[in-house]
């Protein structure tokens, strides 16, 4: 496998003092917000807290890191992301990649996906230092098991869940990690990792050959990046743990959606989701994350079986309602009270 040489891409950008940003902090009306409610039942979904972004820093090609500061956070495992409310009300998660034990910060990095979803572009052309921001979480889908050994492959912008990884583990567990990306001035904390890994770290242009890739048996396999690195994880290691930065695609075989109180009938084609058939016809329908995790786009089930495809609901809450950005059906035929 071709090797990359080793450069750190780090722009510095002026800080605000930290007690101006405490004086922000305390001046906000917001902080600590009141919990979200779920938009059906009303009920609290998760804390949400008003953070001033202390400082906004390229830390690659395309890649921006912000600080975001608050006091007495919530604390958080290796692996944890933070959902971002932008200014624009759109919801997206990142990984946190600061350090666990500072409840007066959060760090995420983001990279600048052209012809994306929206998110990355509005955290880089918009958001500036001295800005409040909301988030929610932290939460943990990702997170460090115990084990023997970690073989960790990372591409690009998902080295983020998993450097407080390496950090956790130290000198004091076995570990590889293999790391690729397009060019070394695109890899944000590359310069970082190949010193916590010393010979433990591998750096790929491109594509890595997963299959060449020798890996102990009692080893946990972690993987976080692009589609493609995430695909060939998984053919290669059926026990990997993953973590996406796009939305799995939430796609499958057509079926109708009757949406009741508007008395129109669509077809959710096999590779479209329920939400984008509905915005077809209701353009105002409310959405976000577009991933199953913000609760947003939460429709009520009059009829049919749903296929629950979401991070969120409860049991009960299943029962009867849906997540249309990524659940679909399991029956021929959903009603849906909208
Ligand atoms: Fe966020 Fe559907 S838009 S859960």
């Amino acid at each position: 496998m071709p090797k990359l040489r080793t450069v750190a891409v780090l722009a510095g950008a002026a800080l605000l003092t930290r007690r101006a940003l405490r004086n922000r902090i305390q001046a906000s009306p917001l902080w600590p917000m009141p919990a979200l409610e779920n938009p059906t039942s009303g009920r609290p979904r998760s804390r949400a807290l008003k953070l001033v972004v202390a400082s906004r820093k390229t830390v690659a090609e395309g890649v921006v890191q912000l600080r975001l500061e608050g006091r007495d956070l919530p604390r958080w495992e290796p692996g944890a992301h933070l959902d971002l409310v932008l200014p624009s009300g759109l919801v997206r998660q990142y990984s946190l990649c600061g350090d666990p034990a500072d409840t007066s910060s959060y760090t995420v990095a983001t990279r600048l996906v052209e012809g994306g979803r929206g998110g990355s572009r509005e955290v880089h052309e918009q958001v500036r230092e001295g800005m409040a921001l909301e988030v929610r979480g932290p939460r943990n889908r990702f997170p460090l098991v115990e084990a023997q050994s970690y073989v960790f492959i990372a591409g690009g912008i998902g080295i983020t869940p998993i450097l407080p990884m390496l950090r956790a583990l130290g000198d004091n567990a076995e570990w590889r990690l293999l790391y690729c990306g397009r060019s070394p001035e695109s890899m944000p904390f590359l310069e970082e990792v190949e010193k916590l890994g010393r010979n433990r770290v591998t750096v790929v242009a491109g594509a890595p050959d997963l299959d060449a890739l020798d890996v102990p048996e009692e080893a946990a396999v972690y993987c976080c990046g692009p589609e493609g690195l995430i695909t060939a994880a998984q053919d290669r290691f059926p026990r990997v743990h993953l973590e996406r930065f796009t939305p799995h695609a939430a796609h499958g075989t057509a079926f109708e959606v009757e949406l009741r109180r508007s008395g129109r009938t669509l077809t959710v084609a096999a590779d479209s989701t329920v939400l984008a058939a509905v915005r077809a016809e209701l353009p105002n329908t409310a959405y976000s994350c577009e991933q199953g995790f913000c609760g947003t786009c939460q429709q009520r089930v009059l009829e049919g079986v749903a296929e629950h495809r979401d991070e969120l609901l409860t049991d009960a809450e299943r029962a009867d309602s849906i997540l249309i950005c990524v659940s679909r059906a399991r029956s021929d035929r959903l009603v849906l009270d909208m």
